[in-house]
């Protein structure tokens, strides 16, 4: 769902110092022209003519915005509410969302946070319907944690994941032991997690990176919660490919 492009990649090769949030509006430190169509001097009416897509133009600082991320770039099938419009070509895209030369901290558009926030455009059944109730996702537009690494050097996303998984002792508990290894309460699939994935490849019994589907997320290069598991989906927790004859193991392991 996320619209390739760009056209502006010139303009990014100029470094330039970035004004922090809490102060000076985002980006007001960069040449407007690098997004706007409009030159040096930006009106309010023709700001939204712009040189890319913000996935594009966004995505150059933001990478892990348009991942593990609430779709961003399409013409949603109902119409917006009116405080979070689309953009020109009738996309739901950051702006929609976001008030890009806002200087509170997230860039938060209007007075919504959090769940209300999703509830300006999606009913309550759409999150009761999902197993965790929409409890992983509510907080942001994407799946972006701010946590600390403990003893373990798992990724920010699989913390994020052990945050609910972790203490439970249900049939969805999940732990990871000092040793790095994780075990599904169910006892299938128990993994190395946090493990870098090229460094396993010198032992061999592996394909090598670029021959593994674009499903397959290595966050920091390591094996992830989001590996295996998709996130910030409708279906929650889904494996990213289906592993009827263990075909999920075979896309990394080579027996
Ligand atoms: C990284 C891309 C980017 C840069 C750089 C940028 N803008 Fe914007 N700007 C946007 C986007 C995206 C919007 C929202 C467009 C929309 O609503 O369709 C926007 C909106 C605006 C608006 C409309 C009102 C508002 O605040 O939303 C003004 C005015 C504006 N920009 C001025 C500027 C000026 C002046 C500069 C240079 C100092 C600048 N912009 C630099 C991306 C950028
Ligand atoms: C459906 C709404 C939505 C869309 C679309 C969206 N965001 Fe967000 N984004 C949020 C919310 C909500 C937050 C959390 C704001 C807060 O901290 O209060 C957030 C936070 C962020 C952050 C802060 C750090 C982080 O990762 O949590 C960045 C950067 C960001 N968004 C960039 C983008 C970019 C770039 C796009 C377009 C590709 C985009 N967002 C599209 C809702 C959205
Ligand atoms: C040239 C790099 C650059 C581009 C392009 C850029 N940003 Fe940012 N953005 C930053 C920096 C730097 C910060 C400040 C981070 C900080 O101070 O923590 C920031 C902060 C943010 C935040 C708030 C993060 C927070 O934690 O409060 C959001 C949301 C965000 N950007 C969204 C966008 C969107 C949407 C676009 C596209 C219109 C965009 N950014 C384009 C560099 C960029
Ligand atoms: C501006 C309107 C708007 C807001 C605000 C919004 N969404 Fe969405 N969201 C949509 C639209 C439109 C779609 C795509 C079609 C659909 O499923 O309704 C979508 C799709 C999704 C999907 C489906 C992704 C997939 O492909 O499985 C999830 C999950 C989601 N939103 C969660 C959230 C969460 C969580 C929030 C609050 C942080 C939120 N949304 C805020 C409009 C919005
Ligand atoms: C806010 C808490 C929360 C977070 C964060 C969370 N989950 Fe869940 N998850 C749940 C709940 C609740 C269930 C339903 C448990 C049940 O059915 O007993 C669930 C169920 C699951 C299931 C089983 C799905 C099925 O079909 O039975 C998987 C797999 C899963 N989660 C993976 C993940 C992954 C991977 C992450 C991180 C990307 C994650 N979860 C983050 C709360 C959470
Ligand atoms: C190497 C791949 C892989 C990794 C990494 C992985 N899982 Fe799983 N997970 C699976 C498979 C396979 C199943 C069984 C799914 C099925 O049978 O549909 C599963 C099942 C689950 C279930 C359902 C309950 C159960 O015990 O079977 C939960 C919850 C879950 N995983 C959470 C996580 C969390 C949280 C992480 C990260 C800490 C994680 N998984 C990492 C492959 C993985
Ligand atoms: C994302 C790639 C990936 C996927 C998918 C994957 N594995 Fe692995 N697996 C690895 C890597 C890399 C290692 C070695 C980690 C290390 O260096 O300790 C490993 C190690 C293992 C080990 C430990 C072997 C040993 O002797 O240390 C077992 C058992 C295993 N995997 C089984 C599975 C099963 C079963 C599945 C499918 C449910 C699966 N793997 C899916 C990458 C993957």
């Amino acid at each position: 769902m996320v619209a390739a492009g760009g056209g502006a990649a010139l303009f990014w090769a100029v470094a330039v110092v970035y004004a922090a949030i809490g102060g000076k509006p985002h980006l007001s430190g960069i040449d407007c022209d690098t997004c706007h169509l409009s030159g040096k001097e930006v009106r309010p009416e023709q700001a939204s003519k712009l040189v890319a897509s913000q996935e594009a133009l966004c995505g150059r600082c933001h990478p892990d915005a348009l991942r593990l991320s609430h779709p961003s770039g399409f013409v949603p099938k109902a119409a917006l509410p009116g405080e979070y419009p689309p953009d020109w070509k009738g996309d739901l895209t950051c702006s929609t969302c976001h008030r890009i030369h806002g200087t509170e901290p997230g860039l938060p558009r209007g007075g919504k946070r959090g769940k209300k926030m999703c509830l300006a455009c999606h009913d309550v059944i759409f999150f009761n319907n999902m197993k965790d109730q929409g409890g992983s996702i509510e907080q942001s537009g994407h799946l972006t944690a701010g946590i600390k690494l403990g003893n373990v050097e798992l990724d920010p996303y699989s913390l994020q994941c052990m945050g609910c998984h972790g203490g439970q002792a249900d049939a969805a508990g999940v732990s990871v032991g000092r040793d790095g290894i994780l075990r599904h309460a169910s006892g299938s699939a128990n993994h190395p997690i946090g493990k870098r994935y090229r460094e396993s490849l010198k032992s061999g019994g592996f394909h090598p990176e670029n021959r593994l589907s674009k499903k397959i997320l290595l966050p920091d290069g390591k094996i992830s919660c989001v590996s295996c598991h998709q996130a910030y989906r409708k279906e929650h927790g889904k494996l990213v490919i289906s592993n009827r004859g263990s075909a999920l193991c075979f896309e990394c392991h080579d027996l």
